[in-house]
């Protein structure tokens, strides 16, 4: 079964060889793109869809979320907005609803958090554990995540949990947690900052998740600057996320690397913290992207419009460039080549934009412009 989308004003592909297209149309085959150019030059397909006008851009892809937890911590985002700053430690919070949630209400958590991420436009989402810190919760936090995406993700290291010795935790992580958890996850991260692991923390748990087969993606130099970014390269991580702190080393490191800069706007948005200069790090030729951190303590947003819009007003990035960034970018940061672009042979995830161009989604920030979702060549808002 074919389809022909027509009726696009601009199609921003995403893709080196496609670049934006004018008055463009798409030809699905199933779930994957078959042929994308001028609306003119359209070939005939089983099925034909004006969309009257708007711009289409590849579905985002967010590959930076914690959505596996129970409770929120709206006492502390009001201490936040008070003067309290945020730390590492609110962790802990979620940690102790978490524990004492069901299979069947994290799950339903879940659900309601990828609910949002759909129809904010974002076809593909990391998701990552974390809220357990036990061997157990850990491993139903990755079972549940796996209901939702293929990109889950171990994070055992975001915290040590309260009444564990460092040591005791430690060996507990990278011994019993990792054999109960790796079977169901693809990355290992890790929370390296101070008040959660050090760089040779963080080295020794990395290390013992990609010796069980995962990628490597690390939290970094998110509330200081610190030892993340040098580390992720050295790891040969596919991203290194947050980089808010960033030294010229760091910066001239990821540089050099296929190491991805994932930056999480939404977090400084809510911990009300200087955002990370990204026209520093695109300049520096850094491979950047956007993601929303969706979590209960930094960043409780599912919105990648929104993190859009941010890095273009707070971060100096274009919109072209944010929009790539949350696209392609983080497809990149995932290491997928099948999502991110629209290019015969990928995969047909796409968004239509109630807007003639994707300037629109930082030129008018908060309004919901995303008005249809493709997924897997099918509508699915
Ligand atoms: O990415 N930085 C570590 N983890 C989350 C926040 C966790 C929390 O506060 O619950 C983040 O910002
Ligand atoms: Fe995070």
């Amino acid at each position: 079964m074919t389809t022909l989308i027509t009726g696009i004003a601009l199609l921003a592909t995403q893709h080196p060889e496609h670049g934006e297209i004018a008055d463009a149309a798409i030809v699905l085959d199933g779930a994957h793109i078959a042929w994308v150019g001028a609306a003119t030059s359209a070939p005939a397909a089983d099925e034909r869809i004006d969309v009257g006008g708007r711009a289409v851009i590849p579905g985002f892809v967010d590959s930076h979320a914690h959505l596996v937890f129970a409770g929120d911590r709206t006492a502390e985002f009001n201490a936040r907005m008070a003067g309290t700053p945020y730390a590492a430690g609110g962790i802990h919070t979620t940690v102790t609803a978490t524990r004492a949630a069901s299979d069947v209400r994290l799950r339903a958590n879940t659900a309601r958090l990828a609910a949002e991420l759909l129809a904010a436009g974002v076809t593909t989402f990391e998701c990552k554990s974390g809220y357990g810190l036990d061997v157990g919760t850990e491993r139903r936090s990755l079972l549940v995540a796996a209901e939702f995406t293929g990109e889950t993700t171990f994070l055992g290291a975001h915290v040590v949990p309260r009444g564990v010795s460092r040591e005791d935790y430690l060996d507990l992580l990278v011994g019993p947690m990792l054999d109960a958890c790796a079977p169901h996850a693809r990355w290992v991260d890790a929370f390296c900052e101070a008040g959660a692991f050090d760089a040779d923390e963080t080295r020794v748990v990395l290390t013992a998740g990609a010796a069980r087969g995962l990628g490597i993606r690390l939290h970094a130099n998110q509330l200081t600057a610190g030892p993340g970014a040098q580390l992720a390269v050295e790891l040969g991580a596919a991203s290194a996320d947050h980089c808010t702190h960033l030294s010229d080393a760091d910066v001239d490191a990821l540089a050099g690397s296929d190491t991805v800069a994932t930056l999480l706007p939404l977090a400084e948005f809510s911990t009300r913290s200087p955002y990370p200069d990204a026209r520093r790090l695109l300049d520096a030729g850094v491979d950047v992207a956007l993601a929303t951190d969706c979590n209960p303590g930094s960043a409780y947003s599912t919105s990648m419009p929104l993190a859009v819009a941010l890095a273009v007003r707070e971060m100096r990035m274009t919109p072209a460039e944010a929009v790539h960034a949350a696209t392609a970018g983080g497809a990149r940061a995932l290491r997928r080549k099948d999502i991110g672009a629209i290019a015969p042979g990928m995969c047909a995830d796409l968004l239509v934009l109630d807007a003639p161009s994707p300037v629109h989604l930082a030129y008018r920030p908060g309004v919901p412009i995303v008005a249809q979702v493709w997924r897997a060549g099918s509508r699915v808002m």
